[in-house]
C-alpha cells in the first residue's frame, strides 16, 4: 500500500483523537468510516464534525462546498466489517494493550492483506500489539497529539517487525492530511512521552513537595520555559484517564526507572474521576466546559 492509493481511512474509537483525525482527513479529500463499540461515541463524532465544518465556513476558512464535501466524506459504520474496505485503519480505542491487540486480530480477519493497521497509542508498544497479527509487517505506530487538527505534527512508529514500506506510507499519508510527519522507533514513549515526559513528572514532584501552586508552576513553564501548556493545563486536556495509565506503562517499560515513577497526586485524582476537561474538573475548574478556574 503506497500513499497515493491510500484512499479511504478507517477509524475505531471516536472519541477525542479519533474524531480529530477524521477531521483531518475528511478535509484532505479521504472518505472516513467511522467505527466504535459504543454507537453514541459515532454520533456525537459525526455531530462534532459537522458543527466544527460549520463554524470553519462561519470564520471563512472553509467554503460551503468544501464543508458539505467533507461531510459527505464520512460513514457511520454499523459494524467492524464495515471497514473491510479500508486502505488504512487508525485505532484511537482505550489505552490497552489486551483490547488493542484483540482489535487488531478482528481487523486482520476483515480488511486486506495490503491494508494498513496503526495505532495511535501514547504509550504501548507496536511490537507487542502486533505479536498477535499473522502479519505485523503492517502494524506502524501513528500518535497523532490533542487537538489533532492544531498539533501539526505526528509521530510515525516502526515496530521491530514493521515493512519501512508501511511508515513510508503513512509518512506521506500525513504530508497530504497537513502534518509534519517524525519517523522513530518503537521505544516506551516513542519521542514526546520520553523526552517530555520530564516536564510533567517534575512539575507533579514540584507541587507535591509544595514549593508552588499548579497555576504558578503552569505559568512559568509556559511564560518562561516556552511551552505551548504547562504540565497541569496538558494533563487537564489530555485527561488523566489517558495520562495517569501512560505515566504508570512507561515507567513499568523502563524497568522502575525512578526517572518515570508516577505520582500518588495523579493516581487519586484518576481514582476519584477528577480526569480534567472531559468531567469539569481536575487540576482545575471548567465551570462552562472549557475555560480553567485556578482552585
Ligand atoms: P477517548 O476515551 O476520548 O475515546 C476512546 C473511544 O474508544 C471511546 O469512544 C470508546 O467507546 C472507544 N472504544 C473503547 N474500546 C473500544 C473497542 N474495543 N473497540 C472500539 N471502540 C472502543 O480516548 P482518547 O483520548 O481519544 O484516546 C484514544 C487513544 O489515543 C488512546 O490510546 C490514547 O492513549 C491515545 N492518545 C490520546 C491523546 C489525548 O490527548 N487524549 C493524545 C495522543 C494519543
Amino acid at each position: 500500500m503506497t500513499s497515493p492509493s491510500i484512499q479511504t481511512l478507517g477509524i475505531v474509537g471516536t472519541g477525542a483523537m479519533g474524531r480529530g483525525i477524521a477531521q483531518i482527513a475528511a478535509q484532505a479529500g479521504l472518505r472516513v468510516r467511522l467505527f466504535d463499540t459504543n454507537a453514541a461515541a459515532i454520533d456525537a463524532a459525526r455531530s462534532y464534525l459537522q458543527d466544527t465544518f460549520a463554524k470553519l465556513t462561519a470564520k471563512g476558512k472553509m467554503t460551503a462546498e468544501q464543508a458539505s464535501a467533507a461531510t459527505a466524506n464520512v460513514f457511520a459504520a454499523a459494524t467492524l466489517e464495515d471497514l473491510a474496505d479500508c486502505d488504512v485503519v487508525v485505532e484511537a480505542i482505550v489505552e490497552k494493550l489486551e483490547v488493542k491487540r484483540e482489535l487488531f486480530v478482528k481487523l486482520e480477519a476483515i480488511l486486506r492483506t495490503d491494508a494498513i493497521l496503526a495505532s495511535n497509542t501514547s504509550s504501548l508498544s507496536i511490537t507487542a500489539i502486533a505479536t498477535a497479527c499473522q502479519h505485523p509487517e503492517r502494524v506502524a505506530g501513528y500518535h497523532f497529539f490533542n487537538p489533532v487538527p492544531l498539533m501539526k505534527v505526528v509521530e510515525v512508529i516502526d515496530g521491530l517487525r514493521t515493512a519501512p514500506a508501511v511508515g513510508d506510507a503513512l509518512m506521506e499519508l500525513s504530508r497530504r492530511l497537513g502534518h509534519t510527519p517524525v519517523r522513530c522507533k518503537d521505544m516506551p514513549g516513542f519521542i514526546v512521552n520520553h523526552a517530555g515526559r520530564g516536564m510533567n513528572i517534575e512539575g507533579l514532584k514540584t507541587a507535591g513537595e509544595g514549593v508552588a501552586s499548579f497555576a504558578d508552576i503552569d505559568a512559568i513553564m509556559r511564560e518562561q520555559a516556552g511551552f505551548r501548556m504547562g504540565p497541569f493545563e496538558l494533563m487537564d486536556l489530555t485527561g488523566l484517564d489517558v495520562s495517569h495509565p501512560v505515566m504508570e506503562s512507561i515507567y513499568r517499560q523502563f524497568f522502575d526507572e525512578p526517572r518515570y515513577r508516577p505520582s500518588a497526586i495523579t493516581a487519586v485524582r484518576y481514582a476519584g474521576g477528577m480526569l480534567g476537561r472531559k468531567t469539569g474538573e481536575g487540576f482545575y475548574a471548567y465551570p462552562d466546559g472549557q475555560k480553567a478556574v485556578a482552585p
